[in-house]
């Protein structure tokens, strides 16, 4: 501790918009050749996380075990890197991470909990997640939700928490997660998961790398997000409410989604009031990241228990609904709007009886590289109600007609074909 006193300065200092009216600070120096960085960030943030204000100068923070940030009316001004050791056997250990996200039991290196707080990377700092060493080890073994690779930045049991300008370089798996909290506000995420090992070149060798799961959370607010991944740009999963969406770019992976949800026999799934608008969606070079495959898809398991979580489950109720899409850009992605509810399921199983109602996507442009555009399987246990399309200008490759396949939807309106039609097919 004494060697710390060199690095850390704490002194006394008027309010900031979020710190009490007199309040410590607290400023940083990367210790730099070789050394362990994870001593001065804990000292740091148990001495001006509470009522105070924590200062990162510039550089690389050598951070090399699990870390909680404690965060209570404080500022945290991040403009270096917490760069995570690259040591995939270490964090697998299930004692080196936490687990504090419930859904699939998902692994989390580093937590921010707390109140009133925030945290402002200045696009300059964020976690580094050295994440190449992740997926080139992954190469030629397989994963599974809930394997323990660690989540970069998880937001548990927050109240009034920003996280501004912040920048997460190569995810080893999921970016970012928000459960067990409300309103929160992300404005300015940057997440890239770009694999750059030739030996994988072509492949989708980042999956599960998606920009964000939301979990058990009300009012949260994502502004300004550029994600590239492998998997869900963002995943909105069960008892996410109130979340607003606003100028994302997602480029390459799956798409936004909705799910999967119905995962936990006992546990019901909600999503209620879900607004995204001005998104776009980019394909990448194929060489660099082969996917780019729906625009906002949503699903569900079956209403069958097969096996259990976090790789297993099913039979989960609950129901999504006012959903609004709007203001999207599509580049050559493979389906815009995909509603399914066969998730880990197989032929003969029970119908979900999660439903989907009260969605709309307004203003759709862009091009496809099928003639799909609309796929909606509602499940014939749940038919989906009033489902709206509106200024849907996607335009299917040169020459082919658009197709759109609904079933178990009630009450479609806006796009051709059977898909606009009152009542039951
Ligand atoms: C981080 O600290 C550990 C432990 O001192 C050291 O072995 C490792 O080389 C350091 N890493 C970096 C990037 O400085
Ligand atoms: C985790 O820690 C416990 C308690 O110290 C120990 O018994 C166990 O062997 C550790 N597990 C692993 C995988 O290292
Ligand atoms: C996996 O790939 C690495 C690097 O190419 C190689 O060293 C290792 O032997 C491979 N392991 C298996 C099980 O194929
Ligand atoms: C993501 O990272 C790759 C590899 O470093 C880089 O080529 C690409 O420009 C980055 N994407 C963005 C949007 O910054
Ligand atoms: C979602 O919220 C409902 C109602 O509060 C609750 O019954 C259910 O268990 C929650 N589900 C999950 C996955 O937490
Ligand atoms: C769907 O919208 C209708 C009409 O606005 C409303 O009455 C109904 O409560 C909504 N359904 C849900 C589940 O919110
Ligand atoms: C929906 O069907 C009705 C009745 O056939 C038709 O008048 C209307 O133009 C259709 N709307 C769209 C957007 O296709």
């Amino acid at each position: 501790m004494t060697t710390m006193r060199s690095f850390v300065t704490v002194a006394l200092v008027a309010a900031s918009a979020v710190a009490a009216a007199t309040s410590r600070i607290c400023t940083l120096r990367p210790l730099g050749h070789g050394r362990d960085d994870t001593d001065q960030v804990e000292a740091a943030i148990a001495r001006c996380g509470r009522f105070g204000k924590t200062i990162f100068k510039p550089g690389q923070y050598n951070i090399t075990r699990k870390m909680t940030w404690d965060l209570v009316h404080s500022t945290v001004d991040l403009h270096g890197y917490l760069n995570f050791k690259p040591d995939v056997e270490y964090w697998l250990n299930p004692n080196n991470t936490y687990r504090v996200v419930f859904i699939q039991n998902q692994a989390s290196w580093f937590v921010v909990t707390g109140h009133d707080f925030l945290i402002d990377a200045h696009n300059r700092g964020g976690i580094n997640g050295n994440g190449q060493t992740w997926w080139s080890y992954y190469g030629n073994r397989s994963r599974s939700d809930g394997d323990g690779r660690p989540i970069a930045l998880t937001l548990s049991h927050v109240n009034r928490g920003t996280v501004r300008n912040f920048r997460v370089e190569s995810q080893p798996f999921w970016c970012n997660t928000v459960a067990d909290s409300k309103n929160v506000v992300y404005d300015g995420m940057y997440c890239n998961a770009t694999n750059q090992d030739p030996l994988y070149a072509g492949q989708n060798i980042v999956p599960n790398t998606d920009g964000i799961c939301t979990y058990r959370s009300d009012k949260v607010t994502l502004l300004n997000w550029d994600i590239t991944c492998g998997d869900d740009c963002l995943a909105i999963k069960g008892n996410s409410t109130n979340i607003h969406a606003k100028h994302l770019t997602c480029r390459g992976g799956n798409g936004i989604a909705v799910g999967s949800l119905g995962q936990y026999a006992d546990q019901p799934d909600i999503v209620d009031n879900l607004v995204l608008e001005h998104v776009k969606m980019v394909r990448l070079d194929p060489k660099v990241q082969p996917n780019m495959k729906k625009g906002l898809y949503l699903k569900t398991w079956t209403g069958t228990v097969n096996g259990e979580p976090p790789t297993g489950g099913g039979g989960g109720g609950g129901y999504v609904s006012n959903v609004v899409a709007k203001d999207f850009h599509l580049d050559r992605l493979n389906l815009p709007v995909h509603v399914y509810q066969t998730n880990g399921g197989h032929s003969g199983d029970q119908p979900s009886k999660l439903q989907f109602s009260n969605m709309s996507f307004i203003n759709w442009r862009g091009s496809v590289t099928a003639n799909r555009l609309v796929d909606l399987e509602c499940s014939a246990g749940a038919p989906c109600p009033n489902i709206l399309f509106k200024n849907f200008d996607v335009s299917p490759p040169p020459g082919q007609a658009p197709s759109f396949v609904c079933m178990n939807v009630v009450n479609a309106r806006g796009i051709p074909g059977p898909c606009n039609a009152t009542g039951l097919p």
